[in-house]
């Protein structure tokens, strides 16, 4: 097992990403160790956004991969490898989920699961990758209305065990890491677009020029979003270049 090979818990913590990033820097940590926390205080989004989670009621972890076999110019991979890995663990409980590009985890319309990648980069080299994520599994209620938060609990009614969810959520990322180790990035690649939140679904857009219909239809090189639009245009995305409208 490399995911999960060293449980690093701390009761609260301003962010779980924060930290891993200072003890990385002093210590030689192991590669798959995670660091989770019970409360995060300053716990991280995307975009500077803040990460609510209630006390003790859900997993907020960070890992700790050092995937050096990965170009820099490939990185997407590790967001995808994590995405699956997280969509593996909920499958256990629930029938489906999906994955709003780049790397939301979704039931139906809501969001189960945010992911925030750091990745350290010298030269050449990926040298170690922090995979910060927040999987809501049994809060109840959420302060904040956006982007539309579920549990496992609100989906099932029944309350999970975390240590008992954190091991099998590790044993999950370790498979799909063990993949790319592998060389199976075709593979993953492959999964990732299959699970896609609105693949092939006519919806609306937003980009620089406004909302227009349009198709998810794959995903290109470094992770770009690609979309169809009625006119039969295809156009690429970068990650903050086009907004799903809800
Ligand atoms: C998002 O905005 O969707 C990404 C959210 C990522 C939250 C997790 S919780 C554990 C880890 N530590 C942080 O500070 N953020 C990530």
């Amino acid at each position: 097992m490399i995911i999960g090979s060293n449980l690093l818990f701390f009761e609260n913590l301003p962010s779980t990403n924060t930290h891993t990033a200072g003890l990385l820097k002093k210590n030689n940590l192991k590669e798959g160790t995670i660091v989770y926390t019970n409360y995060q205080s300053a716990g991280k989004g995307y975009s500077g956004n803040n990460w609510e989670s209630e006390e003790g009621k859900n997993l907020l972890i960070s890992i700790v991969v050092f995937p050096s076999f990965i170009r820099p110019e490939d990185q997407f991979l590790i967001s995808m490898t994590i995405s699956l890995g997280i969509c593996d663990f909920l499958e256990r409980f629930i029938p489906d989920c999906s994955i709003k590009w780049p790397n939301d985890i979704y039931v139906n319309n809501d969001k189960i699961a945010g992911i925030l990648i750091e990745n350290y980069i010298i030269g050449e080299l990926i040298e170690s990758t922090i995979a910060g994520i927040g999987l809501n599994i049994n809060q109840e209620r959420f302060i904040s209305p956006v982007p539309n938060p579920v549990s496992l609990r609100m989906l099932t009614g029944m309350n999970y065990d975390l240590h008992a969810c954190l091991l099998q959520l590790c044993g999950n990322l370790d498979k799909r890491y063990k993949q790319i180790i592998a060389g199976d990035s075709i593979q993953i690649k492959k999964e990732y677009i299959s699970k896609l939140h609105r693949l092939n679904e006519w919806c609306k857009f937003r980009d620089s020029n406004g909302i227009y219909d349009g198709r998810i239809l794959t995903i290109g090189d470094y992770g770009r979003l690609k979309i169809e639009k009625r006119d039969g245009e295809t156009c690429e995305y970068s990650f903050k270049e086009i907004e799903f409208i809800l």
